[in-house]
């Protein structure tokens, strides 16, 4: 079976028609690939995966990361991070209940930001019929290339700084607060606000409200203001794909070219429950 593709029509996503089950070999694995690099965020629809496949499909994209938040990790599948609103008999949450509030792009507080993470959706909420909790995509290489000149060559060379502890959270977060020794193992992090992509070359916003606190070399409010007008311009509407999730699907995106946001629009009863595997991606250039 070859992949198929069916473009989303929005600025970025497409379904990859692929059974992950099967075995896939080097050239069929090369063309997933290109597919996902050409489109920014894939959806699989439909999969029937074990951990442990899950596991073995994400790693084909490099070394899998584990997430600083050990409370939350798959008892035995320290690879996948629980995301979920779900509480166990005494009461707390089985996984990370607030992942991604605001918009972000996966571990750019590390030297080495996650190339892509792969999200399997296990519980999806409903009203109605309708799925809740979707999640949004801003596509940063077309909100790149749409950036007035001047902004262009006022942002070329600039290194935004990145800062674990400053993604907002929800006001009660269940999160357990950084330890000492996770906040050193943490430390800000300067990238640059245009990427290059190490595979395709295309150049890409990389910066965040939530998540950057400066830039390097510019004044702290000249550099706040930049940063808000910079995250305001890669959301708008012309730049979004919004998925709309299923029970079984596997949707990869790209944390190099894409931002995300996870809509908290579900509560208990409505139970929501992910997957997420992230891989290591290059230092950003
Ligand atoms: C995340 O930011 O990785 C979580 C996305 C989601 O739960 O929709």
């Amino acid at each position: 079976m070859r992949p198929s593709v069916t473009k989303s029509g929005a600025a970025c996503g497409a379904e990859i028609g692929f059974d992950l089950a099967q075995d896939i070999d080097d050239p069929t694995f090369r063309e997933i690939e290109c597919i996902f690099h050409d489109n920014i965020v894939v959806v699989f629809r439909g999969q029937q995966l074990s951990n442990e496949r899950h596991i073995e499909f994400s790693s084909r994209f490099g070394e899998l990361e584990i997430h600083i938040v050990k409370k939350y990790l798959l008892p035995g599948f320290p690879q996948i991070l629980l995301i979920s609103n779900i509480r166990n008999e005494a009461g707390e949450h089985i996984g990370l209940a607030d992942a991604g509030f605001t918009w972000h792009t996966d571990t750019s507080y590390r030297r080495r930001p996650s190339r892509c993470s792969l999200l399997y959706a296990k519980e999806v909420p409903h009203r109605d019929g309708v799925p809740l909790g979707d999640t949004v995509f801003a596509n940063t290489i077309a909100a790149y290339e749409a950036l007035p000149e001047p902004t262009k060559r006022r942002i070329e060379g600039r290194k935004a700084i990145h800062r674990y502890s400053a993604r907002r959270r929800v006001a009660d977060s269940p999160r357990p607060k950084l330890t000492a020794e996770q906040l050193s193992e943490t430390p800000d992090i300067a990238h640059p606000i245009v990427r290059t992509h190490p595979y395709t070359g295309r150049k890409s916003l990389y910066v965040t409200a939530g998540e950057c606190i400066g830039i390097e070399g510019m004044p702290e409010d000249e550099a706040v203001d930049l940063i808000a007008e910079l995250d305001a311009h890669c959301v708008r509407p012309e730049f979004l794909y919004r998925h709309k999730w299923q029970v079984g699907d596997l949707l990869m995106w790209d944390n190099a070219t894409a931002m995300h946001l996870a809509i908290c629009d579900y509560a208990l009863p409505q139970r929501r429950l992910m997957h997420r595997t992230t891989v290591i991606g290059t230092v950003p250039f």
